[in-house]
């Protein structure tokens, strides 16, 4: 049976160096996707130059245009539904999405977060660990359910934080590791890879 395609958009609201990471990937072969669109609220992120760069349209759409989160993410369905949208990647989006958004597109909005979830949840996850001395920290890329940083884990893989680490060397590791799994991710998602059952994910 011909398998459907993939349609992926990708949601970044800043720097975009997860949505680049992505669009090597497609370049190179390695994942078989269509990235479609990319959704930013931020009209002044870099994201949108690479995007340019890379020629993939732009949605920009703009929390304060619109009265209500729920319009706000009206607009943003209308826009995946006519661009058949079947996979949303976050990368960096800064808003959280409703519950009744992540129920429409169930288990196929990933995220991917600079700790090993569960720990260092929020926007700081890289500072928080450095600062809390943790002996290790690492990149999860997980399916997003209602709460915040959390729902089935795709991959997780761990980074020592040595003594001779600064904030900024970690992150550049960190980085560097995101810009491996978040590609790995997708591959599984878009080769039927992954079942879910219970909460889970089972690689198959
Ligand atoms: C990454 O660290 C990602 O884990 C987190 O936001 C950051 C986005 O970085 N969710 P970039 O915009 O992809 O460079």
């Amino acid at each position: 049976m011909k398998k459907s395609p993939v349609n992926l958009a990708i949601f970044a609201s800043g720097r975009g160096s997860n949505f680049s990471a992505i669009v090597k990937a497609i370049k190179q072969n390695e994942i078989k996707v269509k990235l479609v669109i990319l959704v930013c609220d931020q009209p002044e992120a870099l994201v949108i130059k690479r995007a340019r760069i890379a020629r993939i349209p732009v949605i920009l759409v703009k929390r304060e245009d619109f009265p209500s989160r729920a319009d706000f993410e009206a607009a943003i369905i209308q826009r995946l539904k006519s661009y058949k949208i079947n996979l949303i990647a976050l990368a960096g989006f800064m808003r959280i999405l409703s519950a009744s958004f992540v129920k429409r597109y169930h288990n196929c909005i990933m995220n991917i977060h600079p700790s090993l979830l569960p720990d260092f949840k929020g926007a700081q996850a890289i500072e928080d660990a450095f600062k809390h001395q943790a002996p290790f920290t690492g990149v999860t890329v997980h399916f997003v359910d209602a709460e915040v940083d959390s729902g089935p884990i795709i991959l997780q893989q761990k980074v020592n934080i040595n003594k001779r680490d600064s904030l900024a060397s970690l992150e550049k590791r960190i980085h560097a590791l995101e810009h491996k799994l978040y590609p790995e991710a997708l591959k599984l998602f878009i080769n039927a890879k992954l079942k879910i059952k219970a909460g889970k994910v089972y690689l198959s």
